[in-house]
């Protein structure tokens, strides 16, 4: 779900209209648009940006302030209906809104009760009449309305409100979901990210938790919802026009896995010093007692930031030598977990939204523990939260499905394991000497890894028309199995689990025919006799084997139907190199069935709501 606001000289429509092209990316299921010129004019359409433009294409779009929304359904199936803006009772006052005011029902009862009808399912319609019953009830100006009904929900938003009777204002406020205020000269932007503001303006405001922004064309107000004036700090972006397109890819993630080199590069650089065998993690330096002391890691993550976090788990295990405990943000926060002063939790979030994760970190630091965060989105929510923290610095990802921030987070993670190891001393200097080193090397073998595309792309040629796929891994790549698995079934639908390659035997197995394309992550590390066998197993049965091999293996090339050769590392890296064929793969079957890879049905880059 996406918010998109213009208040200025220009015409607002275009602007706007572009603004919610670039929130594509984010996920949604329909899409509408107020203008306000001599009267107040909502459009709105379920389906794609295009079809609300194809829409309106005939009906003139004057106006120089509006605002737009892309909805991703929550309450409410997504229809013309149920998209936003929705309107108050007398259609004067509109709204647009993110996340969810978990307390709707009940006050949707009252309003109900003194007369107000509604036209959608939708929790934001009884946000909108809130505020309508406010004014009408006690005479409120509009401002003091919106504040007075925002005192009464309870739930998380990011709103913009506009008013047929105010042509100079349009209101914006924020409680848990992201909202940022472009500033530029007689004009102003508002958006739920930076991405469609970046080409009018650098200098933005992100509004805080609490915060309504009463915005004008030639001023700004920010208070908080207790009514004190706030002064807004203005922060310049860090975000350049040709990050957020295509540069010649024809998606936007196949641009993102081709830019895997530089992001993990970029995400070590100044990190790493093999030569001295040290790490060096600024965000978090200021914590050096408590990781020499901390006997017990939590990470918390959702999607394919949790399968980072499994990494994550046997590299700090291995070499740092902490327990750690990686758990689904959704599951942590509803079961009452045991937590003390004494952990760490790490946060992993591309986005830094996720409200899942947002809320685990706000349950742990009620109990005492530290906080860190590891996110890509400068600035979020989570990053703002957390204690300390770790940026991946992938660059915009854009992409639905994750793939360039993941391979970031596992660099970080990786990043992280070493460096504890080294405030606890359980790594020897001159083992650092040898990772590290390795490590540096891992941007070009990434870029070698790469090269495997033709092949790949012969294997999804055979497999597109699957209906099933199983991968498998052991140790550090059974996260990447469950990876591959999470990438194939996100962008082309095919039904695809990952597993552990032992526990194949304590159920997939009987899946096993010869339908079952069967993934492998074979390389030539700990497990590859393991992993061997297990390639036997499926055989056995009549599966078809994929396997990701070293360079140069011999065993596993007999065996299987396909090899895709990646380069031979420590095992500490394998999962850098091994998720790119994987990336690849789930890329092309899904371009060959005809999938929208960019943005596949039903799925949100950024979930604010729980
Ligand atoms: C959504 C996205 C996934 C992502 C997950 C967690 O479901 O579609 O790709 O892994 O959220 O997002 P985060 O921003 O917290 O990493």
């Amino acid at each position: 779900c996406g918010i998109v606001g213009y208040i200025g000289y220009r015409d607002a429509y275009p602007i706007i209209i572009k603004g919610l092209h670039r929130l594509e990316y984010r996920g949604y299921d329909s899409a509408g648009i107020a203008l306000l010129d001599t009267d107040l004019k909502v459009y709105k359409k379920a389906g794609k940006v295009s079809d609300l433009e194809n829409f309106v294409k005939d009906i003139p779009m004057a106006g120089s302030m509006g605002m737009g929304h892309t909805r991703w359904a929550t309450h409410g199936a997504p229809s013309d209906r149920n998209s936003h803006p929705h309107s108050s009772g007398d259609r004067k006052l509109t709204i647009i809104h993110n996340g969810i005011i978990e307390n709707y029902g009940i006050i949707k009862e009252t309003l109900l009760a003194k007369g107000h009808v509604f036209k959608s399912d939708t929790d934001t319609e009884v946000l909108i009449h809130l505020v309508e019953d406010i004014i009408q009830e006690t005479g409120l100006d509009l401002r003091e309305a919106v504040r007075a009904a925002l005192n009464k929900v309870i739930g998380a938003y990011a709103i913009v409100i506009m008013s047929a009777d105010e042509p100079d204002l349009l209101i914006a406020a924020r409680k848990g979901s992201p909202m940022v205020i472009g500033v530029g000269k007689g004009e102003y932007f508002i958006a739920s990210d930076a991405t469609p503001i970046v080409e009018y303006t650098k200098n933005v405001i992100y509004l805080n938790d609490n915060e309504i922004a009463f915005v004008h064309r030639d001023s700004l107000l920010v208070k908080n919802i207790d009514n004190t004036v706030q002064t807004p700090y203005i922060q310049e972006l860090d975000l350049k026009l040709e990050m957020l397109e295509k540069g010649g890819y024809d998606h936007f993630m196949l641009k993102e896995i081709y830019e895997q080199p530089r992001s993990i590069r970029d995400c070590m650089r100044g990190r790493i010093y093999p030569e001295q065998g040290k790490v060096q993690l600024g965000g978090i330096k200021e914590y050096t007692e408590k990781l020499k002391n901390v006997d017990r890691i939590i990470i918390v993550a959702c999607g394919t930031s949790w399968h980072a976090g499994l990494v994550g788990e046997y590299l700090i295990e291995e070499y740092a030598r902490v327990p750690v405990e990686v758990e689904y943000a959704s599951e942590f926060r509803y079961r009452n977990p045991i937590i003390t002063e004494k952990d760490l939790v790490i946060a992993i979030s591309q986005s830094g939204e996720t409200a899942d994760t947002m809320a685990a970190i706000e349950l742990a630091k009620e109990k005492g523990a530290t906080i860190f965060g590891v996110c890509n989105v400068v600035g979020a929510s989570i990053p703002r939260t957390t204690h300390a923290g770790v940026y991946t610095h992938a660059g915009p990802e854009i992409g639905v499905a994750s793939t360039k921030a993941f391979t970031a987070q596992v660099t970080v993670l990786t990043l992280m394991a070493f460096y504890i190891a080294q405030q606890r001393g359980t790594i020897t200097r001159s083992k650092l000497v040898e990772y590290l080193t390795e490590l540096n090397q891992i941007p070009e073998l990434v870029e070698r890894t790469l090269k495997v595309n033709d092949k790949v792309k012969e294997i999804a040629e055979r497999f597109k028309d699957s209906n099933n796929c199983i991968f498998l891994g052991r140790g550090s790549s059974f996260p990447v199995a469950l990876e591959g698995a999470l990438k194939l079934k996100e962008i082309s639908y095919i039904h695809a689990e990952g597993y552990p390659a032992a526990e194949m035997k304590h159920g997939p197995i009987a899946l096993i025919d010869d339908a079952m394309p069967v993934v492998f992550i074979a390389t030539k590390n700990s497990s590859y006799e393991k992993v061997v066998s297990n390639i036997q197993e499926v055989k056995a049965r009549g599966g078809h084997v994929i396997a990701i091999v070293s360079e140069g293996d011999v065993d596993v090339k007999e065996m299987a139907e396909y090899t895709i050769e990646i380069p031979q590392t420590s095992e500490a890296f394998v999962p850098l190199l091994a998720t790119i064929p994987l990336q690849l793969l789930a890329y092309h079957i899904a371009v060959m069935r005809g999938c929208n890879v960019d943005q596949p049905r039903n799925l949100a880059k950024s979930v604010t709501v729980e």
